[in-house]
């Protein structure tokens, strides 16, 4: 696992081939060298994957899928792709868990079974967990977060190709974040817990939720953060470019 600060652009059901070209200026950025510790991955809408990669590929930017379906390479599920198409095409991550494909129904059964089959078809995986507003008014985030890696995690053993993102659900779209304290701590106990559980095996764990070049400056002090994934934000490229400069220098 890279030990560079990630910058996951989630680009949710947003982009079309026009929007392609907004990126360039985002991989220009990375052949600088001050940025080499940057690593940036965007994750686009399905029918822009190949597009990505194609862009992508004399740079050092990598190109991930939002979602793949739980079954094995092929099969007849209509409106799904499976993890080894998204290897085919040349992506090599895939988020999966995201708190929006939750809540259409990925239970952590279902979140397991996309890891293994990820995991077996050589993708690096972005798993996301976090607790909504409920679970978080009734103090239920850590128990909460504990039975997603746990149920999310069943039979994996090895964690060195996934990277946790660490997503309250409250806090994704709405401009709300929990206090540098607050934040800190719940990361904290995040990888102690891996640490914990996986026997002290590198723990990657990123942060996504509102994150902007505004709050950026305050988000990027909290020690144990190897990144950040970021929706809105990520799709204008002038304010994706803010985020990488002002966590970098
Ligand atoms: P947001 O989304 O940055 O727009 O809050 C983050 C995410 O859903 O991954």
């Amino acid at each position: 696992m890279t030990n560079k600060i990630l910058f996951i652009a989630n680009w949710k059901m947003f982009g079309d081939l026009e929007s392609l070209k907004s990126i360039e200026s985002v991989i220009k950025l990375t052949k600088k060298k001050t940025y080499t510790k940057a690593k940036v991955i965007y994750c686009p809408p399905f029918t822009l994957l190949s597009s990505f990669v194609n862009k992508t590929k004399k740079s050092k930017v990598n190109v991930g899928s939002q979602d793949c379906h739980f079954e094995k390479d092929n099969g007849p599920f209509t409106g799904s792709i499976s993890s080894s198409m998204v290897k085919k095409i040349g992506a090599e991550y895939v988020i999966i868990g995201h708190s929006e494909k939750r809540i259409e129904g990925d239970s952590n059964e279902k979140i397991n079974k996309k890891i293994h089959n990820a995991i077996s078809n050589n993708l690096k995986v972005i798993f996301c967990i976090g607790e909504n507003l409920y679970e978080k008014n009734n103090k239920k985030t850590n128990y909460v977060i504990k039975k997603q890696i746990n149920s999310g995690l069943k039979k994996i053993k090895k964690i060195d190709k996934i990277i946790f993102a660490y997503e309250p659900v409250w806090s994704i779209g709405t401009g709300k974040v929990l206090n540098n304290n607050k934040l800190e701590k719940q990361i904290l106990y995040i990888k102690k817990y891996l640490k914990k559980k996986f026997r002290k095996q590198n723990t990657q764990i990123i942060y996504g939720g509102s994150v902007n070049n505004k709050n950026i400056d305050n988000l990027k002090q909290i020690a144990g953060i190897n990144g950040f994934l970021i929706g809105g934000a990520s799709q204008n490229s002038k304010k994706f470019i803010d985020i990488i400069k002002k966590t970098i220098i």
